[in-house]
């Protein structure tokens, strides 16, 4: 008996070492010390031994069975770490694999531009909700209801009270009863309106600018806002100052520059005209000073309105404003 539990654990030992994977492993830990197994065989076959023999053949089977089940599971731990270091090992010789970029896209861009023109001279930059009330969107605008001209925005309702905001101009209101003068600030962001074609989107982004102090004038508005258009396309860009309406200021005065493709001779891109829109502005109308209880006699300031797409589309040159929101990745990657 002692002679076959010697022999056994050779030829155990004998058959792992010509094992090489798993399977062949666990078959023979199956053969050895499984349910029929030969281990098991043995310790089932002890109590038939003769008394005097029986504690010391069941002692050494039981260190048998000890000794191969470790054996057998050292063998495939063996086994693992051997496999996972092969898998896990990198050719340094493999090319390596290009890393994809990102880039901000070109509404972003402009309006990051836009906004660091005006923070260099001094503006603040603020923001406001895109769900607005009446109030803020018309009212407190100088828009009082049934004014003929909330029909040139075509505003989305959420109830009777409640717009998506058609402009940025509602955060001129909410900074002017946040804020004493005197006060400089840009609004970037989204608005909305029920409207979609070659040149216009349901959503798009808009700059607002207010300036509101003592004494401020008309020549300070033409300043700053030639100050930006040189600064946005190049200090060769003429400017010119149409007469306009908006409830929210007077006098009112659309700004033109020169057609950036054509230099003023007249194309398809300004319409034969030889100039472009960029931009509303006007002197603040005292109605929203006392809105917002500022002194009407004591203060000045002026106010201005940008669509940021329209000058994205002028300055690369873009003549459907759908581009930009069908992320379209060869469109977005030019710039
Ligand atoms: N809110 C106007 C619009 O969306 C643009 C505008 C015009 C803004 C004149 C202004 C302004 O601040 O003074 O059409």
């Amino acid at each position: 008996m002692e002679k076959s539990i010697k022999k056994i654990q050779a030829d155990a030992l004998k058959e792992l070492e010509k094992a090489s994977g798993r399977k062949e492993i666990n078959d023979i830990s199956i053969r050895y010390l499984g349910r029929k197994g030969v281990v098991t065989q043995l310790l089932r076959n002890i109590p038939d031994l003769p008394k005097s023999k029986r504690a010391e053949t069941g002692k050494n089977a039981n260190v048998l069975k000890k000794t191969l089940d470790q054996v057998f599971k050292e063998a495939l731990k063996q086994l693992e770490l051997k496999t996972s270091a092969s898998d896990e090992c990198i050719d340094v010789s493999l090319p390596g694999r290009p890393a994809v970029n990102g880039s901000l896209h070109p509404i972003t861009r402009i309006t990051q531009e836009i906004c660091d023109i005006f923070t260099r001279i001094g503006f603040e930059i603020v923001e406001g909700p895109e769900i607005e009330t009446d109030y803020y969107n018309f009212e407190a605008l100088n828009f009082p209801k049934n004014h003929p001209a909330r029909d040139m925005q075509d505003t989305f309702y959420i109830s009777e009270n409640i717009v998506l905001r058609t402009h940025t101009s509602p955060v001129q209101i909410r900074t002017m009863k946040k804020q004493t003068p005197p006060v400089r600030v840009i609004a970037p962001g989204k608005v909305y309106r029920c409207d979609s074609d070659l040149t216009h989107t349901a959503m798009f982004h808009q700059v607002e600018g207010l300036l509101v102090d003592e004494n401020i004038s008309f020549g300070d508005l033409k300043g700053i806002l030639t100050t930006f258009v040189h600064q946005m396309f190049d200090d060769q860009t003429n400017l010119r100052f149409r007469p306009s309406f908006f409830p929210f200021t007077e006098p009112s005065a659309e700004v033109d520059i020169l057609c950036v493709i054509c230099r003023g001779k007249g194309c398809r891109v300004c319409s034969q005209t030889g100039w472009l829109e960029v931009l509303g502005s006007g002197m603040v109308h005292p109605a929203l000073f006392e809105n917002v209880d500022y002194d009407p006699e004591r203060y000045t300031g002026f106010a201005f309105g940008m669509g940021v797409e329209r000058i994205a589309m002028l300055k690369y040159g873009i003549d459907d404003i759908r581009r930009y929101f069908e992320n379209d990745n060869r469109f977005l990657r030019q710039f």
